[in-house]
């Protein structure tokens, strides 16, 4: 694939991006919601390649707009795959909380999990710990042995899971081996990212979240070189079926990094939309916005911390304040 082409779709999260942080605070997650999938749509639009949306705004008759199957992009070559959360923690954007973002990922045909939307039990950390987990052993076991490959002492671990009741048991028993815990209210895809970058705070991503923002954050860890598993873990029969729908073959099945996310050309961007563990949010001034980007690439290895002034007088985005 083009090079040129992870620097396009970062153009696509921050316009997102801008668009949903008009709503921070507002109370008003559909509003958020709405916006942010409409600017990333309407953007999705310039850019040159065929994609499919393989993880998107659910299935065609859930969403109107980037629901699963639409296709995007000017319809010139390559054919790509896409998965989209315009705005993955629609709540924190709603209620002014932290680890907002808006992201895409970008892999060549049929090499992203087609992951229906339930949950996934997930362990993500960086590539020194590559080799120490295993979703099969136990929290302590995989605890005890990301420590040793980052040359820790237990306490010295910072452990982030979402503050969510059915996490309860898996805080207790994180706390009992020594770590720390980082809870966060929303946003696992910033925090897998996050626990797999060095100098960020945390050191290993536990529990369950959805299963889209799974595979999102594996095609980031493959352009980093972290490392994630994933099990699917559906709440009732009808997600089981759908799962079964999309392909899953095994529901209990581990998936491994390569497996959510395989090839060696994905490209990934997002854009922070309030302040996170991995990136600052979006900041308006009178004039205009800065935004604050993370593009990685896989077949170079790439990272690229992009932080854009946009000018409103120059046509763009329409702010919900004006209108
Ligand atoms: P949404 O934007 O879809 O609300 O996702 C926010 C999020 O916190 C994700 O980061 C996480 O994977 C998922 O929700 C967890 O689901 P739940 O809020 O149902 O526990």
């Amino acid at each position: 694939m083009d090079r040129n082409l992870a620097l396009e779709i970062v153009r696509v999260t921050e316009a997102a991006a801008l668009a949903s942080a008009e709503w921070v605070g507002r109370g008003d997650g559909k509003g958020a919601d709405q916006a942010a999938v409409s600017a990333m749509r309407e953007c999705l639009d310039s850019i040159s390649f065929k994609g499919t949306v393989v993880i998107g705004e659910g299935e065609r008759d859930e969403a109107p707009m980037l629901f699963i199957g639409e296709n995007v992009g000017n319809g010139e070559s390559p054919e790509v795959d896409i998965a989209v959360d315009p705005l993955e923690c629609t709540n924190s954007v709603a209620y002014g909380r932290s680890n907002a973002l808006a992201v895409i990922a970008i892999a060549p045909k049929g090499k992203l999990l087609h992951a229906p939307d339930t949950y996934m039990e997930k362990i993500a950390v960086g590539p020194e710990a590559a080799e120490a987990i295993n979703l099969n052993a136990s929290v302590e076991e995989n605890i005890g042995r990301v420590a040793e490959c980052l040359g820790y002492k237990i306490p010295e671990l910072t452990v982030v899971i979402l503050d969510r009741e059915r996490h309860e048991h898996l805080i207790e028993r994180v706390r009992k081996t020594g770590a720390r815990i980082h809870l966060i209210a929303d946003g696992d895809v910033s925090s897998a990212i996050a626990a797999a970058m060095p100098d960020t705070g945390v050191n290993l991503l536990l529990g369950i979240g959805g299963a889209p923002e799974g595979v999102l954050a594996a095609a980031a860890l493959r352009c980093i070189g972290g490392a994630m598993q994933g099990r699917l873990v559906p709440r009732n029969q009808e997600e089981r079926e759908r799962a079964i729908r999309m392909g899953v073959k095994d529901i209990n099945k581990v998936f491994d990094l390569k497996e959510l996310a395989q090839g060696e050309d994905i490209m990934f961007a997002a854009t922070g939309v309030t302040n996170g563990d991995l990136l600052k949010g979006v900041i308006f001034r009178k004039d205009g916005a800065s935004t604050y980007s993370l593009v990685l690439r896989q077949s170079s290895g790439t990272r690229r911390l992009i932080e854009s002034d946009h000018y409103f007088k120059a046509g763009h985005p329409v702010r919900i304040l004006d209108q």
